[in-house]
């Protein structure tokens, strides 16, 4: 393989409870309690896909205004959240394998649905080990679309089937494997079933990957 794309909230960094709780609180104000089950699917999906989800959920319809200030108000609590964060918020063994992949003259890009990965990748120092990042400013079509791993592959000059994608959400690993790449699962092996393969976190993670 030598390609590495990566997600970032879940995969990279822990960030992935900040959105959790963010989109919690927007769905409590209209009265609609989101699970950890809900939430499960919104896992690398971007903010206005979501929210249509919710209201989907609460069976509920607001006017456009509404919908884009509570998009707005989304983002806001976010990035309170992501305020202080710093390299203590790069999930176990993350810095060890970018920098062992770096020292093997792999390449690596980042391909996420967020809007704020510059600032996250900034904020925890990792940002100068990526070749090239595609983010949620760069793509049309949410994951499970393949377009923002295919982008990735192309920033990396590669082909897709020379690239491995680590992904913790289904809507990821679905996205990757129509990339034609292969589909690696943080996370779950339940929830992530679709994976080509499974890890707990990345410091079990046997370094022929
Ligand atoms: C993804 C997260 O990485 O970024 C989603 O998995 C989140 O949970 C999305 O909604 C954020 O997108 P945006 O559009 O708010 O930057
Ligand atoms: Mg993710």
């Amino acid at each position: 393989m030598e390609g590495y794309i990566f997600d970032l909230d879940g995969v990279l960094v822990d960030t992935a409870k900040y959105h959790y709780l963010a989109w919690k609180e927007i769905a409590h104000s209209f009265g609609f309690e989101l699970t950890p089950e809900h939430n499960e699917q919104l896992k690398g999906i971007g903010r206005e896909v979501s929210l249509r989800q919710i209201l989907v959920w609460a069976g509920k319809t607001l006017s456009e205004e509404t919908f884009h200030d509570l998009a707005l108000r989304k983002n806001e609590r976010y990035l309170q959240y992501i305020e202080h964060i710093d390299a203590t918020e790069l999930l176990p063994g993350v810095l060890s394998y970018l920098q062992h992949l770096k020292a093997q003259g792999k390449k690596i890009a980042l391909g996420s649905a967020s809007k704020n990965a510059r600032l996250v990748l900034e904020r925890t120092s990792i940002l100068p080990l990526f070749d090239t990042i595609v983010d949620g400013t760069m793509v049309s079509q949410p994951k499970p679309n393949p377009e923002v791993f295919l982008r990735a592959a192309e920033g990396l000059s590669l082909s897709p089937t020379d690239c491995c994608v680590f992904e913790d959400a289904p809507a990821g690993i679905k996205a990757a494997k129509a990339a034609g790449m292969k589909a690696i699962g943080v996370g779950d092996a339940q929830v992530l079933a679709e994976a080509d393969q499974v890890i707990p976190h990345f410091s079990d993670l046997v370094l022929s990957i």
